[in-house]
């Protein structure tokens, strides 16, 4: 106990802070005692958010710039590093990889090299339940095959392996959190999801029930109840409880693991449109369209380990909830500078 206390003093790095996950965790981060430095280049992510909402030290570049990197290690006291920083379009991966394993994979092994050079040896890294690729069982173990069928999926399977041998070679002890679908907003309504491009699924039915415009379902002919693709939604809220359990894991000594994150049931696309139309009390128009390339039919974790081993239980399991947390960030961002 004492130890534990003394941990959450400490000084923690998070790449990719002003992202999507990123965020909602540097505040989870912040109310379990951690401090937090940011590290984010803002390609993708929100100064606004950081600056007003999470009001933390932000370095703006670079995972990739080694030299940032040493000068940040050798002025702040880093116990352990929360990776988030990368790409993650699957589309744009499959269009143009260079840009996805330069960023994903080598940049990556930049930050790994500067974190042993400095004497860092903790990281919990954001992974995905596309390192599965097409499962051949549902909901998919962590001991699944490995067949990433996209590019990105592929960084971060490369990542882990990396991991695996930084670990036997320099003792860099790491936690891999494979998100199924990340969704939803902090229920206060300050952070959320606010992706350009956007391609997610519950950002565009929201996007479609603001504008009162319409929706596209990417495939009907898909082997599921309704033929749409069936997906296993998680709170983004619980994915940031997640990682202060990850980062504890870590401190107190405990072994590298990879753990999946998701709520165990599938929903299909069908349904969260229907789930957003009661949410939202607003009609949504949908679009019959071809399936888009790469789309498994059906992605549904099993999160058993993550429960037993780290004690995590998702507070916000609901697909109403979800969607409802997503809809009030929605209105609010939207409303006023982004409308
Ligand atoms: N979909 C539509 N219409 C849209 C957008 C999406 O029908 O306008 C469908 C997709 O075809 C898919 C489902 O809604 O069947 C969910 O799509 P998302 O784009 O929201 O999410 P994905 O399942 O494609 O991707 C997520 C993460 C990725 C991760 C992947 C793992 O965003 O980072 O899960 O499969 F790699």
């Amino acid at each position: 106990m004492q130890l534990l206390e003394e941990s959450k003093t400490q000084t923690v790095l998070v790449t990719g802070g002003g992202g999507y996950i990123g965020s909602h965790t540097v505040k989870a981060l912040q109310a379990a005692g951690y401090e937090v430095v940011i590290l984010d280049n803002l390609i993708y992510g929100h100064r606004d958010l950081v600056k007003n909402v999470l009001k933390t030290k932000l370095i703006e570049g670079d995972i990739g710039d080694r030299a940032l990197l040493e000068q940040l290690f050798s002025t702040y006291s880093v116990a352990a590093v929360v990776h988030f920083a990368a790409y993650a379009y699957v589309g744009e991966s499959a269009t143009n990889p260079a840009k996805y394993y330069a960023n994903n994979v080598c940049a990556t092994l930049t930050l790994l090299e500067a974190m042993v050079e400095a004497g860092i040896d903790k990281l919990v890294f954001s992974s995905t339940c596309a390192i599965y690729g097409v499962p051949d069982t549902l909901p998919i173990l962590e001991t699944h095959d490995k067949r990433p069928v996209n590019p990105y999926g592929k960084t971060k399977l490369m990542v882990e392996q990396i991991l695996d041998d930084f670990d036997r070679a320099y003792g860099l002890k790491s936690v891999c959190f494979r998100y199924f679908n990340a969704a939803g907003a902090d229920p206060s309504g300050d952070l959320g999801e606010d992706h350009m491009p956007e391609t997610h699924l519950i950002p565009l039915v929201l996007a479609a029930a603001q504008k009162r415009d319409s929706v596209s379902i990417f495939g009907k002919d898909y082997p599921t109840a309704d033929g749409t693709c069936i997906r296993d939604y998680i709170h983004v809220s619980d994915l940031a409880d997640a990682h202060v359990l990850g980062l504890d894991h870590l401190l107190q000594g405990n072994s590298s693991q990879k753990i999946n994150l998701s709520n165990g049931s599938g929903f299909s696309v069908r349904q969260v449109i229907e789930t957003a139309k009661a949410v939202t009390g607003r009609p949504i128009e949908v679009v019959e369209e071809a399936r888009r390339p790469g789309d498994p039919p059906a992605l549904v974790g099993n999160s058993d380990k993550a429960a037993t081993l780290l004690g995590w239980q998702p507070r916000y399991p609901e697909l109403v909830d979800i969607i409802d947390h997503a809809w009030q960030w929605h209105q609010k961002r939207h409303s006023s500078n982004h409308s």
